[in-house]
């Protein structure tokens, strides 16, 4: 039984996210998705929506669980009994700071291996913060999320003009 871990803010999660989410539910046979719990980050959606979010958008993959942490991730991730951390590397840009981040924790937990995968071509360029950026304009985030964070994400923006 092989159990990844697969963590983010997921400030909502896209379609990017969702892909990495598949892909590696085929290859492994748990995904532990889990939520980073940390008000520092100023984050647009409260824990408890990213995880509700996540759950409705990998409601069809049996494999994979959606929870939060809080604290380091190696922690959390012995806790959990996880024996890979995955991530998704995008472009050059990121590599940087995530061969930072496996390499910390691998000395962190050795045990423990990071694998990247490749995120598909089609969402290279999509994050987070570019979908909140778009959306917060009212634009049109329809090629970076699914209809439902769509939708979500639309809700969250007229809530907070309507303060
Ligand atoms: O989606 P993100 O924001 O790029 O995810 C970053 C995340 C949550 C994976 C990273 O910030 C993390 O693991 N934070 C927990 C604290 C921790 O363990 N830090 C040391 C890692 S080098």
């Amino acid at each position: 039984m092989v159990r990844a871990l697969y963590s983010g803010s997921f400030d909502p999660v896209t379609l990017g996210h969702l892909d990495i989410i598949k892909r590696a539910a085929n290859v492994f046979d748990e995904v532990v998705v889990a939520v980073l719990n940390n008000q520092a980050k100023n984050p647009l959606f409260s824990v408890q929506e990213r995880v509700n979010m996540l759950e409705e958008t990998t409601k069809d993959l049996p494999n994979v669980r959606i929870t939060s942490f809080q604290g380091l991730l190696v922690d959390f991730a012995r806790k959990e009994n996880i024996n890979v951390i995955v991530r998704g590397l995008r472009a050059i840009t990121d590599f940087e700071y995530e061969l930072q981040m496996a390499q910390t924790n691998h000395e962190l937990l050795p045990e423990v291996d990071t694998m990247f995968l490749t995120t598909n071509i089609l969402y290279s360029y999509v994050s987070s913060t570019i979908v909140k950026e778009v959306a917060s304009y009212q634009g049109d985030v329809s090629h970076f999320v699914s209809e439902y964070i769509e939708k979500k994400i639309h809700e969250k923006y007229r809530s907070l003009r309507e303060q």
